[in-house]
């Protein structure tokens, strides 16, 4: 996409983080812009900044695990904005554990749900009628390098953000000849709340907070990580770049560049993979 001002995007998980850093600098650029997110108080936090900073906004409560709640998100984008011209799939909740835990079935349908279905659902609401309108347009999905390398310890999490890499690839090839360009953003760890996910946990899985000495550590270790991360902006940075672009993998951390070699050469070596420190 070359032109920005005047053109809407939808972000989900618009009211923090990531999503809530791509949406300042696309409105920097000028578009409209509808923040989708279940977190009705930061979002209209979120909404007030952007409208003092003369951005038109719209804040849609949406949970983006109902596929039902981003149909009424789409009406809602329609009817104010029109025509959509990037969809940006970002919500997610970090979490997991072993996947041999035997108790947490709930905690996996819970993350694939937003984390898998939810960029899904974001893709087959939104994704028909921006290649109807055929004006340029772009879906970026995030994913993470959890979704092109195994990452011990967070399955859930792991196997959701293959799926969306997955996904993103298929969707790219099966789109070629329209004016759809698809876009996956893999980022290490980045300084968000992403560790802090079970503040939008479902009240039926609230039990499950009571974690295993296990779990509390690995927690932890996530919760440091993200601290020391590199900031949101340098990724809405990388993304707004590939939307200039058309660039489909999007990699902010290029130091993670000889796992990706390393797990491909796994894969024709027919090894089982080894572990690396994350
Ligand atoms: N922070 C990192 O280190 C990192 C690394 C790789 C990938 N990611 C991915 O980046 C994306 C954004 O996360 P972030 O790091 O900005 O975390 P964040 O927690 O700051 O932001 C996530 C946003 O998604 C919203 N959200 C959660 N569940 C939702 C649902 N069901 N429906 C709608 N909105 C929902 C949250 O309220 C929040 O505003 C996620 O997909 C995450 O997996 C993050």
């Amino acid at each position: 996409m070359q032109e920005f001002v005047g053109r809407t995007a939808v972000i989900t998980g618009g009211a923090s983080g990531i999503g809530l850093a791509v949406a300042r600098r696309l409105g920097r650029e000028g578009m409209n812009l509808v923040l989708a997110d279940i977190e009705q108080p930061a979002l209209d936090q979120a909404v007030a900044e952007l409208e003092a900073a003369d951005v038109s906004v719209l804040g849609v409560e949406t949970d983006v695990s109902d596929v039902g709640a981003v149909r009424r998100l789409a009406t809602a984008a329609d009817e104010r904005f029109g025509n959509v011209h990037v969809l940006f799939n970002n919500a997610g909740v970090g979490g997991g554990g072993p996947i041999l835990e035997p108790d947490d079935i709930d905690m996996w349908e819970w993350v694939l749900s937003v984390d898998l279905l939810g960029v899904l659902y974001g893709i087959k609401v939104f994704g028909p009628s921006m290649v109807a309108h055929g004006e340029p347009c772009h879906i970026v999905n995030t994913a993470s390098m959890a979704g092109l390398v195994p990452t011990p310890g967070l399955g859930s999490y792991t196997v959701s953000k293959y799926g969306v890499v997955a996904m993103s690839e298929t969707l790219s090839l099966e789109t070629t000849d329209t004016s759809l360009v698809v876009s996956v953003l893999c980022p290490g760890f980045v300084r968000t709340k992403i560790a802090e996910s079970d503040r939008n946990i479902p009240e039926h899985l609230v039990r499950l907070e009571e974690l295993s000495e296990e779990l509390e550590f690995l927690r932890q270790a996530v919760q440091d990580l993200v601290a020391g991360g590199i900031p949101p902006e340098q990724v809405a940075d990388a993304v707004f770049d590939a939307l200039r672009t058309g660039r489909f993998y999007i990699l902010t951390h290029p130091e993670y560049g000889d796992q990706i070699r390393q797990r491909a050469e796994w894969i024709v070596a027919g090894e089982a993979p080894s572990s690396w420190d994350i």
